[in-house]
């Protein structure tokens, strides 16, 4: 079997990172990496840490507008994909990368199969949420993390091609947490004590395009009653730069860290505020209470197990939740097993075998 497979942005690196390993154990993979993400800590340490082989073929697309970077993400793949006629082109999640991958591909009649399929926050003022209903349209295999993604698949029409695989990131995630709890020095480094700080990222559009929601949550976090670990994206960065913005004294803005580091720092905060999807699963897998700072969450199966509460940016929200709220629910595995990604690469040669679908 012969697998091109498409990354391009931080979270991809990770989902790949465990499939890439089980697909060339059985076949042929080509990783393409878009360069939709390219600073150092946004993407090489990724491929070192989590030992991903080099991307064998790197587009340095860079960043752009939506049309822009997506434009000519799809000239490249189309072209990778037509010299390389591979079985499969593998796509993961929901970035521009994601939808210009299966984009190219289903033009091609290669066929598509989508690793996070099926996920909804039904908010199509998010770039996510249309990447991703339409590289679902397209796709012949859907790999769900959960029954609830492939029924929001049913009531869309999609009937075909859907399984529920369980949620990759966990098999990282199961794989990964002892070695980051011996390997990671990061809370020596910050000087910070187990339970004794909020761990924070932002980086949604809605909260970074929007200057005022930016403001309100940075003067939030210096409301809350311990320091603040905020690891800030270079799109975040950015803004705080351009517009001068200042930062309370109890809020620790760091530069990216690496998948051990953010493992290490989310398994001892006392409580996880994010706009990440990423972390709000794997705040609910090391069990840290998550604070969602967005209006809604495709990840439904951790605020009903009582370890999410979204809240958007109402800071009286945000403050009464960081003070007041603690997880009752026990954990229980919602998200899989953490052997997804074999099951999603032996479902692939099985449907290649069948000559689909
Ligand atoms: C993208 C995804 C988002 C995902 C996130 C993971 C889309 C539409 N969005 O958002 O779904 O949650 O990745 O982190 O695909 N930049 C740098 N260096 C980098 C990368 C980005 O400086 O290595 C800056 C650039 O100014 C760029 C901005 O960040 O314009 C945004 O980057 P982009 O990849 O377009 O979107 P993200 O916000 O990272
Ligand atoms: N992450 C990381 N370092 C950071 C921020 C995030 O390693 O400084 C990891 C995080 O642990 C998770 C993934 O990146 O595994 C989530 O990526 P991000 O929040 O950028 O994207 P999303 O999941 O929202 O698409």
């Amino acid at each position: 079997m012969k697998v091109v497979s498409i990354v391009g942005a931080r979270p991809q690196f990770i989902k790949a990172a465990v499939l890439s390993e089980k697909l060339r154990q059985q076949g042929q993979e080509i990783l393409v990496h878009t360069g939709q993400h390219y600073d150092d800590n946004m993407s090489d340490v990724f491929f070192d840490e989590l030992k991903i082989p080099q991307p064998d073929i790197h587009l340095g697309i860079g960043s752009g507008s939506h049309a822009e970077q997506t434009g000519r993400m799809l000239i490249e793949i189309e072209s990778v994909l037509e010299r390389e006629k591979p079985d499969w082109c593998v796509v993961f999640g929901d970035t521009n990368s994601t939808l210009a991958g299966a984009l190219a591909a289903a033009k091609l009649h290669i066929r598509v199969a989508h690793v996070e399929a099926g996920l909804r926050s039904f908010n199509k003022a998010m770039p996510e949420e249309v990447n991703r209903v339409l590289c679902d349209h397209v796709s012949d295999a859907l790999f769900c993390p959960t029954s609830n993604a492939a029924e929001n698949l049913r009531n869309e029409g999609i009937t075909q091609g859907i399984h529920v695989a369980g949620d990759i990131m966990g098999d990282m995630l199961k794989r990964s947490l002892e070695r980051a709890r011996k390997k990671s020095k990061i809370l020596e480094q910050l000087d910070v004590q187990p339970k004794n700080y909020a761990l924070a990222t932002v980086h949604r559009a809605a909260n970074t395009d929007n200057l005022d929601n930016l403001k309100t949550l940075l003067e939030t976090f210096g409301k809350i009653n311990r320091i603040v670990i905020l690891p800030l994206h270079p799109r975040t960065r950015g803004m705080i730069q351009r517009n001068g913005l200042t930062l309370p004294e109890s809020v620790r803005a760091i530069d990216p860290v690496g998948y051990f580091d953010m493992l290490q720092l989310e398994a001892n905060a006392d409580c996880i505020l994010t706009d990440s999807g990423g972390m709000q699963k794997e705040a609910y897998w090391v069990g840290v209470r998550c604070i969602t700072l967005r209006e809604e969450t495709e990840w439904v199966e951790t605020v009903q197990a009582g370890w999410n509460r979204v809240v958007g940016t109402n800071p009286g929200l945000i403050l009464d939740t960081v003070l007041n709220w603690l997880p009752q629910g026990e954990r229980k595995d919602i998200y899989g097993d953490g052997e997804t990604a074999g099951r999603i690469a032996g479902i692939l040669e099985g449907m290649r075998k069948m000559d689909m679908p």
